[in-house]
């Protein structure tokens, strides 16, 4: 199991104010700044791209850029998204047509490397990668959007997901995202995230610190 994380989601960050928010974010706390790409084809929404992310490092941010590609084809913007200073990667399999290259496109830039599980596709293909994976991201809302509901069954998933990394004997991550708040992040941890993604609950505070000093809280319970 990984310390625990708490990577603040920037989508629902004031986007007018990108470079502050983050700054700001990071002060109260956070340890991983997650970074959602959509593209309207293969989630219905459009989002930011590589030129953000090298503008955040360009801005001076060193935390670790967690990018979510939310985007089909994944290959090309893994390029792009190295080279703007990505610390991970990681994507859905359903948009990849080979997605062991895709992983291996990752590693070999220098970035670590993950694989998305929307909440009705199975585990199954990360039985025949877990040797290039560093992270395995659980989605616990259907992709595309903030503010959403947390899918209960996603809890089940994550103890499935929590026996298969530690059968691996791997240093990987399990990253939670959607719906993610200080009432549920003790139940995900107890089923075995150690990384957790929130936008709505820590953005649309006034005090991003007591959010994140609260979700804390409870993870040390
Ligand atoms: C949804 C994104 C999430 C989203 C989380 O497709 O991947 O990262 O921003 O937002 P909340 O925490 O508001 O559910
Ligand atoms: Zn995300």
């Amino acid at each position: 199991m990984q310390p625990f994380a708490i990577a603040p989601s920037i989508l629902s960050a004031d986007f007018a104010r990108l470079g502050e928010e983050v700054d700001r974010v990071l002060a109260a706390g956070a340890d991983i700044v997650h970074f959602d790409v959509m593209d309207n084809h293969y989630v219905p929404n459009l989002t930011i791209g590589p030129m953000v992310c090298s503008a955040l490092r360009k801005y001076g941010i060193q935390a670790p850029i967690d990018v979510h590609l939310m985007v089909k084809p994944v290959d090309r913007l893994i390029g792009d998204f190295l080279e703007a200073g990505a610390s991970y990667i990681t994507f859905h399999p359903e948009a990849s047509e080979h997605i062991d290259r895709s992983l291996q496109l990752i590693k070999d830039g220098g970035a670590k490397a993950g694989l998305v599980f929307n909440p009705a596709t199975p585990l199954d293909v990360l039985k025949y990668v877990m040797d290039k994976v560093d992270m395995v991201l659980l989605m616990s809302v259907n992709p595309g959007f903030g503010g959403q509901k947390f899918i209960p069954g996603t809890l089940d998933k994550l103890r499935e997901a929590r026996a298969l990394i530690d059968a691996s004997g791997r240093d990987i991550r399990l990253e939670i995202d959607g719906g993610v708040n200080v009432k549920n992040i003790g139940e995900i941890a107890a089923a075995g995230a150690d990384t957790f993604v929130a936008g709505s609950a820590i953005f649309n505070a006034p005090d991003y610190a007591e959010v994140i000093a609260a979700m804390r809280a409870e993870l040390a319970r």
